[in-house]
């Protein structure tokens, strides 16, 4: 990756909720590593985007926060990655509107996330655009801004979010070719590095929608308690079993040290390994890997003027970028630049 060393990175995470280690492994991890080996990197709340779903002023509050306590917790470096809120830069609706006059209607019909609004409407005999509202239907619109206000040059996405890329590049490309002028960067996806799935306690993907999570945030006792509560088969400790068959073992291979997998690995395939010890062994790694974090999340919590301090110099240091691409943009359509 040494070649992307002097490019910008960016993320952008809607608040959610609390992660579970599944999303940990999936996600956060890859995108923690992804941004300490860029030389600008930048991760935002996307509550903007919460918006279109949430009404809730105490929810969208505190989901923010969660977002910024899990990351920062679990490594994130502020002195490094920007970290802000979407809401706290104002150059990114501004851009939205700049970028809708350039953007046909037609791009935003294909969008993914409103086609299949339609869809299940369809499927319910409803009408098309039942509970479609416009911030669904421009939902690409916004992430635009978000990815070019940043001259960003590189986004890491999930499958599900390359045609939101994708169409980034058509509106800066739209922008440019309107106004003659290559004002807005082109950026392009990086595909995460998918496979690692894990399962959850019951077996089946883990996943906070069929409740078989283990969450990273927990206290040791809570932790111990799920994993006791995972599945396994009735083989005998002295049996060898197949490590790629049992729930343990795939969650432990994310969690352990190469070592240790290697070891219980062996120790399976050989026989001797039981499951009460293969859970021990798992509950310690965890402990491990998320012990200090969940103190650390804890305390982020409970000193939410630190947080805001955080998220507040994220943005000021965010703007320095986004008010200049804003001032560009500007210039080009023949309105003010932003006074300095
Ligand atoms: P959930 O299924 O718990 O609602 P999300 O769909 O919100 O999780 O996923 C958030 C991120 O975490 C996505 O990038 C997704 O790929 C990743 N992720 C979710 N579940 C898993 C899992 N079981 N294993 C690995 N990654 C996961
Ligand atoms: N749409 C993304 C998601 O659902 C979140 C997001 C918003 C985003 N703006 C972004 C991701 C800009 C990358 C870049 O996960």
């Amino acid at each position: 990756m040494a070649d992307q060393k002097g490019k910008t990175i960016l993320t952008g995470v809607k608040p959610t909720g609390a992660p579970h280690i599944g999303n940990y492994v999936g996600a956060i991890r890859p995108a923690l590593r992804l941004a300490a080996s860029h030389e600008k990197s930048y991760l935002f709340i996307a509550d903007y985007h919460a918006l279109n779903a949430v009404y809730d002023p105490k929810a969208l509050k505190e989901d923010s926060y969660q977002v910024a306590a899990c990351w920062l917790a679990l490594g994130l470096d502020p002195a490094k990655t920007i970290l802000y809120r979407q809401s706290d830069i104002p150059e990114i609706p501004e851009l939205v509107t700049i970028l809708s006059a350039v953007t046909p209607k037609g791009l935003m019909d294909r969008s993914h996330a409103y086609k299949a609004a339609k869809d299940r409407n369809a499927e319910e005999n409803r009408d098309p655009d039942a509970d479609v509202n416009m911030g669904l239907y421009t939902y690409p619109l916004l992430m635009a801004a978000d990815i070019l206000i940043a001259n960003t040059d590189i986004v890491p996405v999930g499958k599900d979010q390359v045609q939101h890329i994708e169409f980034a590049r058509d509106m800066a490309g739209y922008f440019n070719g309107a106004f003659k002028k290559n004002v807005l960067k082109l950026p392009e996806y990086q595909l995460e590095a998918g496979g690692a799935v894990l399962p959850g306690i019951d077996g089946r993907k883990m996943s906070k929608s069929y409740g078989n999570h283990i969450p990273v945030f927990i206290d040791s006792a809570a932790r111990r308690k799920l994993i006791m509560k995972t599945v396994t088969d009735s083989k005998l400790p002295a049996e060898p079993k197949n490590p790629d068959e049992n729930v343990i073992f795939q969650i432990y291979a994310h969690v352990g040290t190469p070592e240790e997998v290697q070891a219980m690995r062996e120790a399976f395939e050989k026989g001797g390994m039981g499951y009460g010890d293969a859970k021990q062994k798992l509950f310690e790694a965890l402990e491990r890997n998320f012990e200090q974090p969940t103190a650390k999340y804890n305390e982020l919590m409970t000193d939410r003027k630190k947080l805001d301090d955080i998220l507040e110099e994220g943005a000021a240091r965010a703007r320095k970028v986004t008010r200049q691409t804003l001032s560009n943009v500007r210039e080009a359509i023949g309105l003010r630049r932003i006074p300095e």
